[in-house]
């Protein structure tokens, strides 16, 4: 099959007057891909527009009461509509490469069965407008929108489900693989079980505790069953964004550290083990349906590369009284044997998550060591943080000292080939509605208007400068 290959960088005009300059930080392997990331569900809107069908997300949203701030998520940023806005904000940043997600219920709105032609043609636009401004479009398959009938007869409880998403996938690839030179499978595994099918605070607001792990196996096989079709239909460049935190005990005691370790385990090495070595931690293959050992052979699939969702680290302990009762938006009901503990002293996002650079760089080498040469190439899939306002030095700070600690990382010998921030523009933030802005750019929910801050202006001087350095 034909390498595609449409992006050719752009080279906007220079910035500097930020507090963290652009141009200071060091200089990243030549042929660095610099991105943006966003979602169908967050920004789409146009919910039932030429034919989309619904997802378990449209169900749940609306819902009264699960949406923190009571916004109206049907409309997304109104990126269906004003897609090519936001292709030449990415053009005016010089991004590399958009990172964005294709709707399941758009192209296949039952699930199973019909195509809808109109929505794989929009996608069939976007990707196009992508090539035509030289930005590579790395679509992600499924990012947390599964089609409402799949959801209603068990969603990721359902071996179905993975079934179908590889049928999916196919009809996918079978279209844009010519143009499409990098693909992500499925988003975040670990935060569609624990906060769609655990907890219960995502769709489809399931709250299973531990009998959730099947939600667990069955994304990793739609992953692997996927890189299988779209590898069959011509497509290549293949990897997945998983979701990794260093994971600190709240202290050295042994209840502490054993709690801690549960949860590393669980949120981490439950989905890197399976993909990387082909096994689930000790003790998890008797909790996951099968047939397990043929299943491990799908989801270990070869990968091209391997992304990673890093947000902030975290600080876990026995259960206690005095743990946090929410924290990150995680509900930690009592039964659990783990408690989420604040982490003292540290600077906070609107999201009143810490702000841990350095974890970045400790999570890469952690994977690193514990994985060796099995470990592909790694992107950066997401990173990013929530502040108010347009003039967002606190976000400018932040993704300095993240791409700081990236260095790090790669001059501590991790094979990093890209990162992609979260998000281009503000967006619906899951169950938190409209109030969590990770956006470079500012979205007014009233008019849908568009207004770079401070930190594009920012990230378009990193992309230049660092570009400038090769
Ligand atoms: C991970 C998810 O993939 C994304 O959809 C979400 O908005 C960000 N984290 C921020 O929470």
């Amino acid at each position: 099959s034909a390498t595609p290959d449409c992006a050719t960088p752009h080279s906007p005009a220079p910035d500097d007057a930020t507090p963290h300059s652009a141009t200071a930080l060091p200089a990243f392997p030549p042929g660095f891909l610099w991105g943006a990331s966003a979602s169908a569900f967050q920004t789409e809107g146009a919910a039932d527009t030429d034919g989309k069908g619904p997802s378990g997300w449209d169900a749940f949203s609306a819902e009264p009461g699960r949406i923190k701030d009571g916004a109206d998520a049907s409309r997304g940023t109104g990126f269906h509509e004003r897609y090519r806005e936001d292709v030449a904000l990415l053009a005016g940043l010089g991004a590399g490469a958009f990172r964005f997600s294709i709707s399941w219920p758009r192209v296949i709105p039952g699930g199973s069965g019909p195509v809808n032609p109109a929505g794989l043609a929009f996608y069939d636009r976007l990707v196009d407008e992508l090539c035509e401004h030289g930005i590579t479009p790395a679509p992600t398959l499924y990012h947390w929108d599964t089609p409402l009938p799949l959801e209603e007869a068990g969603g990721w409880l359902n071996r179905d489900t993975a079934e179908r998403f590889a049928d999916y996938a196919a009809v996918v690839a079978e279209r844009l693989a010519d143009r499409v030179p990098m693909w992500i499978t499925v988003n975040e595994p670990a935060e569609v079980t624990m906060l769609g099918y655990a907890l219960g605070e995502h769709a489809p607001g399931r709250r299973l505790l531990f009998d959730a792990l099947p939600a667990a196996h069955h994304q990793l096989l739609a992953h692997g069953l996927a890189v299988r079709a779209l590898r069959a239909a011509g497509a290549g460049n293949i990897g997945l964004a998983v979701s990794h935190s260093p994971v600190h005990p709240f202290s050295d005691g042994e209840e502490d550290r054993s709690a801690a370790e549960l949860y590393d385990t669980l949120t981490n090495r439950l989905f890197s083990d399976p993909l990387l070595t082909g096994r689930y931690p000790d003790g998890f293959d008797g909790l996951m349906p099968g047939p397990v050992a043929d299943d491990l052979a799908v989801i270990s699939e070869r990968l091209d590369w391997y992304g990673v969702n890093y947000y902030h680290p975290m600080l876990v302990g026995a259960p206690a009284a005095d743990a946090l009762e929410t924290y990150a938006g995680l509900g930690m009901p009592a039964e659990l044997p783990f408690g989420l503990r604040e982490m003292k002293g540290m600077e906070r996002t609107r999201f009143g998550w810490p702000v841990v650079p350095d974890g970045l760089r400790e999570l890469l080498v952690g994977l690193r060591a514990r994985y060796g040469d099995r470990l592909p190439p790694v992107h950066i899939t997401e990173n990013g943080c929530s502040y108010d306002g347009l003039d967002d030095r606190s976000r400018i700070a932040f993704l300095d000292g993240h791409l700081r600690a990236l260095h790090r990382a790669v001059e501590e010998g991790v094979d990093v080939r890209g990162y992609f921030v979260w998000s281009l523009t503000d967006n619906i933030e899951w169950a938190e509605g409209a109030t969590q802005r990770f956006g470079l750019v500012h979205v007014d929910y009233d008019t849908l208007e568009r207004t770079p801050k401070a930190s594009y202006a920012w990230y378009r001087d990193v992309i230049r400068a660092q570009r400038a350095a090769k």
